[in-house]
């Protein structure tokens, strides 16, 4: 405590040539020290990967793949990409890995060309369950360009109904079915949609960008076996870069491979790439798979604790680093809820909740996720205090002065980015 925090690479040049800059990047490190950040797709990616993405090898143009490359001088960044490559493949026991993706987003546009013509029909999870923009929104390339059949949770356990996305795939025939999800608490079935996905011919996506660091660490199944395609990204609860990667079948690897470059994306970010490989380092030690037990465990007692202040978590809890919870019963909106948690310092993000009777402006419910307080070393004591901070500022927003204080003290021991790394 006291000791100057790491501002990232080289921050005393930055601030002599550019204090302007400096101070946006001096004031973020305020807030996030000064707060509890827990939006559930974030995390605090360790020094030595910041110090990777601020490195030179953001200078240089490498079209194409480690050698195969359309630019001279590629020798040196191909050894990043390749080591990248190798600890992802040992990470997951993947076939084949692309670690390109400049995102969630463009790995999944990248999926999508592999797999499929503009006008073929995509089974996905609808939005408002737990679904993606990329699985068939209107407003995103996804459901602008296929024919996108939703699936959802059903509404009584508020779990995945497998029944239903058995029905819509033998009904529509889709060529391709994609799993995984953004505000779904629970472990997904990969064996029972890889079954599906037989049945009818298709291909399975699994889009595991929330809980590829659990997979990594062990803490939530693979879907690597079941799956003809992973999605993933990199800066979730995996705490890299910010970024996309794309796992699959050796059979299918030329394909992902033209679709990531040249069909989507043009040079790769190899700073971004070696700080990928720097993150997949990191996931492979043993204190990774403590790390994901322990966002898991967090996320329960989290979600076990705002279910005993009367905030009902949809399908009774969680399996994974998120717990959405349903506020109708304290008369609160997701909206309102999250300005008063922003007020004292808790950052969390609304989410609607399924069947929900609000719009996604305002929302019935809000998600909470702990890859960031437990990068932080906090644990399950902690996260009841958190949860009582968290009831309390919802239900009474003249304690917003005190809960302040109380994430203060909270933050003051849990530091993030102090000198001594
Ligand atoms: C399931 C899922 N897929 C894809 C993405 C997109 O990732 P990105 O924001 O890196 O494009 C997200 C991001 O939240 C996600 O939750």
């Amino acid at each position: 405590m006291g000791a100057e925090p790491y501002y990232g690479p080289d921050f005393g040049l930055l601030h002599r040539r550019d204090p302007e800059v400096a101070q946006v990047l001096l004031d973020e490190l305020d807030r996030l020290r000064g707060g509890l950040q827990l939006i559930a797709s974030e995390n605090f990616a360790s020094p030595a990967v910041l110090a990777a993405l601020g490195s030179t090898l953001n200078n240089k143009y490498a079209e194409g793949y480690p050698g195969r490359r359309y630019y001279a001088g590629c020798e040196v960044v191909d050894r990043a990409e390749r080591l990248a490559i190798d600890r992802a493949r040992r990470l997951f026991g993947a076939d084949h890995v692309n670690v390109q993706p400049y995102s969630g987003a463009s790995a999944n546009l990248a999926a999508y060309a592999a797999l499929l013509q503009p006008g073929d029909t995509v089974l996905a999870m609808e939005l408002s369950h737990g679904g993606h923009l990329t699985h068939g929104s209107k407003v995103n390339f996804s459901g602008r360009w296929f024919d996108v059949v939703a699936y959802g949770v059903r509404r009584d356990t508020e779990l995945i109904d497998y029944d239903e996305v058995r029905e819509l795939a033998l009904r529509h025939q889709p060529k391709m079915i994609i799993c995984g999800a953004t505000a779904y608490p629970r472990e997904i079935d990969f064996a029972v949609f890889r079954g599906i996905a037989d049945e009818v011919g298709a291909w399975l996506l699994a889009d595991v960008a929330h809980t590829v660091g659990l997979m990594a660490g062990g803490a939530l199944p693979s879907a690597v076996p079941y799956a003809d395609v992973v999605t993933f990204t990199t800066h979730k609860a995996l705490r890299g870069p910010r970024g996309g990667g794309i796992m699959c079948t050796r059979e299918l690897a030329a394909r992902i491979d033209r679709a990531v470059f040249p069909f989507v994306q043009g040079g790769p970010l190899m700073h971004a790439v070696a700080a990928k490989a720097v993150a997949f380092g990191e996931a492979l030690q043993p204190e990774f798979a403590d790390y994901a037990r322990q966002v898991v465990a967090n996320a329960q007692v989290l979600a076990d604790a705002l279910a005993a202040e009367g905030m009902r978590p949809v399908s009774g809890g969680t399996d994974s680093h998120l717990a959405l919870i349903d506020l109708r019963d304290v008369g609160v909106t997701g909206a309102v809820a999250e300005q008063r948690c922003a007020a004292a310092g808790i950052t969390l993000n609304r989410n609607t909740i399924p069947y929900d009777p609000e719009p996604p402006t305002v929302t019935s419910g809000i998600r909470v996720g702990t890859p960031c307080v437990t990068t932080q070393g906090m644990g399950t004591e902690q996260m009841k205090e958190v949860a009582s901070m968290v009831a309390q500022v919802i239900r009474n927003p003249d304690a917003v002065g005190e809960i302040r204080a109380r994430v203060t003290a909270l933050t003051e021991i849990h530091q993030i980015y102090p000198s001594e790394l």
